[in-house]
């Protein structure tokens, strides 16, 4: 049986317990504050006096009393602070009849949220719903409380913030690149006076256990162009368990993170917002039949195929097997009248050259990633998918990359993942400054969300909501013999 602490009592060992993650427990009653989301699913809550039945998911918690737990006023509404060390000693009663009230213990937390009865035994406004808890779903709620406000966030002390990144290689140029840019900041002043540090997390089998190996080692306040790719799922259950944002997260796939993304920022939509971006594209080419290339891993093979769908354009789906060569496919595609083609798929230019071969002239369909760059001259025509071009880029940001790279001898390699790592720390310290100087993670995650339009002169703008995980989700498409034309499938 796990012996319940008071609150009081907790709070005196805060200072050594919010250095480390936090447990099951606690990460479960942070999903039941932030999301409304229970041990066992959905949480029934009422409304008014009882009569109104809602699911928690619509009214949990962080929606009145803030993610902080501090209280967000709205209009006439002012919900009262509810984190541990307010809720743990003697306040003012919120609501207009004013008085004094004690200082909650974890009986009378629970009966508040249950029954809406406070620590005097009064009823709370009913604005504030009841919620029918279980007994493990109002425990780990309590736990959370305890340590929600209770002062020190991992990674942060007065003169310093720690953050973290996940590199492919140890010496992947990102990690020298993100080390430069704090650097500089610090002999700048940091931000808000602290310190900013790079922490590179251990060599791991996958990128979820490097985050957690580093997060065991140390407090990390929040992830910066960690490097996620074929890990994403794993990455961002991760992120949600422990509460970590993550932002600019590295990989092509960021739709493979699944629904548990509220802590991942991904800076643009990878190949699936290229493929999504030529299906709206492709009638531009003539109206022949469609087919899509998947390969190994059906990349975003079925968000292209809902595109093509939704412009009226039904598309053929293969998935490359071993047993298909150029030849084969070559064949089967021109027997289909195939004219069309969407390639997500490693061997573009053998197929290319093999359908040259044999007279067979059909038009690609390419995001930049899969080889765009070995079509020469006189291969098959093709229309590309970039998440960044040229106009994106400012000469001063350019300038300022190339200034940074030339005083800290950064390595001339893999400059697209130098640059994403630049627009990440970018983003993230200048939504750091604007969220003030309590920084907390869930402070970050709301700042976040506020941000619309970041300019960093190196990729399109970034914009991110509520609901909106990536910054920037269309994509650049370059037809034979036309201007880019920006095309955004999410603002269809
Ligand atoms: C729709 C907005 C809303 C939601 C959602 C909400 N609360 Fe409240 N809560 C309030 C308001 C308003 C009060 C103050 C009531 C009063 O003035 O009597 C309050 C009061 C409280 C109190 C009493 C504080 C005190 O000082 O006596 C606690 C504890 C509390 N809420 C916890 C929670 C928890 C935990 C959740 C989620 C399970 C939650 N609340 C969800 C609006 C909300």
């Amino acid at each position: 049986m796990r012996f319940l602490l008071l609150i009081g009592l907790l709070l005196a060992s805060i200072g050594a317990a919010c250095a480390e993650p936090l447990d099951a427990d606690r990460a479960a009653g942070r999903i039941l504050f932030v999301e409304g989301v229970g041990a066992a699913g959905a949480v029934a809550a009422a409304l008014g006096t009882g009569q109104v039945a809602v699911q928690a998911t619509s009214v949990p918690c962080a929606s009145c009393h803030g993610r902080d737990g501090r209280g967000r006023p709205e209009g006439a509404i002012v919900p009262p602070d509810i984190t541990g060390p307010v809720l743990g000693a003697p306040a003012d009663r919120p609501g207009p009849d004013g008085g004094k009230r004690r200082a909650y213990d974890q009986a009378a937390l629970v009966r508040a949220v249950t029954l809406g009865i406070d620590v005097e035994g009064r009823p709370l406004d009913p604005i504030m719903p009841r919620y029918r808890l279980t007994l493990d779903d109002a425990d780990h709620l309590v736990r959370y409380l305890e340590t929600l406000g209770a002062g020190a966030e991992p990674g942060v002390t007065p003169d310093r913030l720690v953050l973290g990144t996940i590199l492919p290689r140890a010496d992947a140029p990102a990690g020298a690149l993100l080390r430069a840019f704090v650097d500089r900041l610090d002999a700048a002043g940091g931000v808000f006076g602290r310190r900013v540090e790079i922490v590179v997390a251990p060599a791991a089998a996958s990128p979820a256990e490097a985050a957690r190996h580093l997060m065991a080692t140390q407090p990390v306040f929040a992830l910066v162009a960690p490097w996620i790719a074929h890990d994403e799922r794993p990455v961002a259950d991760y992120a949600q368990a422990e509460g970590v944002p993550m932002v600019g997260p590295e990989t092509l796939r960021p739709d493979a993170a699944g629904p548990s993304q509220r802590y991942l920022f991904f800076l643009d939509g990878g190949v699936p917002a290229e493929a999504q971006a030529l299906a709206l594209a492709a009638d531009r080419l003539g109206r022949t039949p469609v087919a899509i290339i998947d390969g190994a891993d059906p990349v975003a093979g079925a968000a292209a195929a809902a595109a093509f769908a939704r412009a009226g354009t039904p598309a053929l789906r293969k998935g490359l097997s071993a047993a298909d060569t150029p030849e084969t496919l070559v064949r089967d595609l021109s027997q289909a009248g195939i004219g069309r083609i969407l390639w997500l798929a490693p061997g573009l230019d053998v197929f290319a050259a093999a359908a040259v071969t044999s007279g067979y002239r059909p038009t690609l369909l390419v995001p930049a990633e899969f080889g765009a760059g070995t079509l020469g001259p006189g291969t098959l025509p093709a229309a590309l998918a970039l998440r960044a071009g040229p106009d994106d880029q400012t000469e001063e940001a350019l300038a300022a990359y190339r200034e940074l790279a030339a005083a800290y001898h950064l390595p001339d390699t893999d400059r697209p993942a130098q640059l994403h790592a630049l627009v990440a720390i970018r983003l993230l310290i200048a939504t750091l400054e604007r969220a003030g100087r309590d920084v907390t993670r869930e402070g970050l995650v709301t700042a976040l969300e506020a941000t619309g339009d970041f300019r960093s002169g190196l990729m399109p703008p970034l914009s991110y909501g509520q609901s909106r995980r990536i910054g920037s989700t269309g994509a650049w498409i370059l037809l034979p013999g036309a201007a880019p034309e920006w095309l955004d499938p999410a603002r269809r």
